[in-house]
């Protein structure tokens, strides 16, 4: 029933913000294995609580 009507922006800011990360880090890999990484189920925005990161 409801959207965020910011959606196209929080995501065109995304693509910008992550080619431009991995630009700068072409190396950057994640630190942990993908099924050990904590999620946020309690929240209205789900997703990953933290991705430890390394390069
Ligand atoms: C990463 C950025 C953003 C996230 C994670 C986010 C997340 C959300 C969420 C979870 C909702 C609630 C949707 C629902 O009721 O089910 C929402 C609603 C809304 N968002 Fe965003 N938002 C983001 C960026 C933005 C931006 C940039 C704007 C404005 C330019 C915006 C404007 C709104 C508005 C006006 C609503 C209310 C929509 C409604 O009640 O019909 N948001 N957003």
């Amino acid at each position: 029933m409801h959207q965020c009507i910011g959606q196209p922006l929080a995501r065109a800011e995304l693509r910008v913000a992550l080619v431009e990360l991995a630009r700068r880090f072409p190396r950057l890999r994640a630190a942990t294995e993908a099924g050990r990484l904590p999620t946020r189920d309690t929240s209205v925005v789900f997703g990953l609580d933290a991705l430890p990161v390394t390069w």
